[in-house]
């Protein structure tokens, strides 16, 4: 120890608390004097006698936290020599001047720039609190209901279930097995379950098919606008997207083919196009399918919730038309609810390995437990009945809010048709700010998501997304008064000369 001063002058150890885990925070402290320079390598510590007494602890305490820094690398303890700060040290990292209180604000430090880009996409994608107009909340007594929770308890129970290791990053074949019948009778889909893989939502199941298919610069079509959690991954993969403009008919194909007709894939939501709503019409398809065979290219089908269909049939899957092109992506979020993480993707038969390559290097697999209870629920008829009902609650809810916002809508503010899914469209006049409405909605208690960002297209068009499966019927009107209310003001603001 140098003679410059007693070792118990430096701040860190002579704080130390003496009321618990003494030998843990003496090493604690240790390591922060080293840290801050003010032990430097080399230097010789007192010995755990003389450290003990000045310290008034047990010699035992000081030798345990010298062993524990010893075996961490700080410390070396020569017999004859004493212990010493390692000399190694020396290229250790510049000296601790403060220990922050808080951590520091973004703009102080120096963000990598992948960082500053998923900073923006954790905020873009951040869920909405669970209040009148968000999507995608289940209603509550029917989603999750007690067969659910019933077959949950007897799965958990049961062997398959166990603590155990590693599983097929494809998922449990049980799941894939009912998974494979209930596409191929509800959306024509033609596949085996040798098809299937399971993951753990559309989201990452739209992770994956850009990770096996796409590599970077390759260029991509997706729709104008799109789903944000598309677009968040597109940029992600560092592709080129070229965004085609949705009309009556979905997505314009023409379009495509005229900026990019070699580009690699195209990102479609055919069933209920996001976030407007029409079917991308049979006549697009086709010349779709036409462009990925000519161009040896593939169609990523985003079918979210097309087994909420509330009029007619719903037309059959894109892939049971060309399944040799076409990556299928189904979820459980919509019909059962988000928080289950259960989705799957339904590959070309040599595709299939990719994916499950993809997966595994994301995070090897979804719970096994959670996969057997929804292979249960589906296998034993109780997701079918389901269906029926949460089809019929959704339809007259939907029905509700429809004549609440008839009776209630400011001039300027139109419906757009749609008779699927768990939201409605709300267009609102072309001057509207839709971001300002939605952040003064989530102020009064109403999650409404803004579509203009969903655009690249300049000037977007604004309009808001409500959700309405979640709510009963008193909490939607009341919801839609209140949006009415806010409706006015922000047209009131937006009116010339205001
Ligand atoms: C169009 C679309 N695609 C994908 C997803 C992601 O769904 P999941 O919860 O299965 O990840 C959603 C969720 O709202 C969606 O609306």
């Amino acid at each position: 120890m140098s003679k410059r001063r007693s070792i118990i002058e430096i701040p860190s150890l002579n704080a130390i608390d003496r009321t618990a885990n003494i030998s843990r925070r003496l090493a604690e402290a240790l390591r922060t004097a080293i840290a801050r320079g003010e032990l430097r390598p080399g230097e010789r510590l007192p010995s755990t006698r003389t450290l003990a007494a000045s310290l008034r602890i047990a010699r035992g305490t000081v030798v345990e936290a010298f062993d524990q820094l010893t075996a961490e690398g700080y410390l070396e303890a020569r017999v004859g020599a004493g212990t010493r700060v390692a000399a190694a040290l020396t290229e250790a990292a510049p000296p601790l001047h403060a220990t922050p209180a808080v951590p520091p604000a973004e703009d102080a430090i120096d963000l990598p720039a992948p960082a500053a880009r998923l900073i923006s996409m954790a905020r873009t994608l951040s869920p909405h609190p669970p209040v009148p107009f968000a999507i995608a909340v289940p209603a509550s007594g029917i989603a999750p209901d007690d067969n659910w929770r019933r077959l949950g308890n007897r799965v958990r129970a049961s062997k398959q279930a166990a603590p155990s290791g590693y599983h097929d990053p494809m998922g449990v074949m049980e799941l894939r097995i009912a998974i494979a019948d209930h596409v191929r009778r509800a959306r024509a889909v033609q596949c085996e379950p040798e098809q299937v893989i399971i993951t753990s939502g559309t989201q990452q199941g739209l992770y994956m098919a850009g990770r096996v298919m796409l590599s970077r610069d390759d260029p991509v079509w997706a729709e104008d606008p799109a789903y944000p959690g598309l677009t968040a991954v597109l940029d992600d993969l560092g592709v080129r997207t070229h965004r085609l403009p949705v009309d009556a008919q979905g997505m314009n194909v023409e379009r495509g083919l005229e900026l990019c007709p070699a580009a690699r894939a195209a990102f479609v939501t055919p069933s209920h196009q996001y976030p407007i709503g029409m079917p991308l019409s049979m006549a697009r398809r086709n010349a779709l399918i036409a462009w990925a065979d000519k161009n040896r290219a593939w169609i990523v089908e985003d079918d979210y919730d097309s087994e909420l269909r509330y009029a007619g049939h719903p037309f059959p899957s894109m892939q049971g038309l060309r399944p040799s092109r076409v990556i299928y992506l189904g979820t459980f979020s919509k019909v059962l609810f988000p928080s289950l993480r259960l989705g799957y993707v339904i590959a070309p038969l040599p595709l299939a390995e990719a994916f499950a390559g993809a997966r595994a290097i994301l995070d090897r697999h979804s719970p096994i437990s959670e996969q057997h209870v929804l292979a249960a629920y589906i296998r034993e008829g109780y997701f079918e009945a389901h269906l029926r009902r949460i089809r019929g609650l959704y339809a007259e809810r939907r029905a509700i809010l429809l004549a609440a916002l008839e009776r209630a809508l400011p001039q300027g503010c139109h419906v757009q048709p749609s008779d699927q899914g768990m939201h409605i469209l709300l267009w609102l006049p072309q001057e509207a700010d839709d971001v300002r409405l939605a952040a003064n909605a989530l102020s009064a208690g109403l999650a409404v998501r803004a579509i203009s960002p969903m655009y690249a297209a300049q000037p977007a068009r604004p309009g808001l997304m409500l959700g309405f499966g979640g709510f009963p019927p008193e909490q939607l009107q009341a919801a839609v008064s209140e949006l009415a209310r806010l409706l006015r003001v922000c047209i009131a603001q937006t009116a010339p000369g205001a």
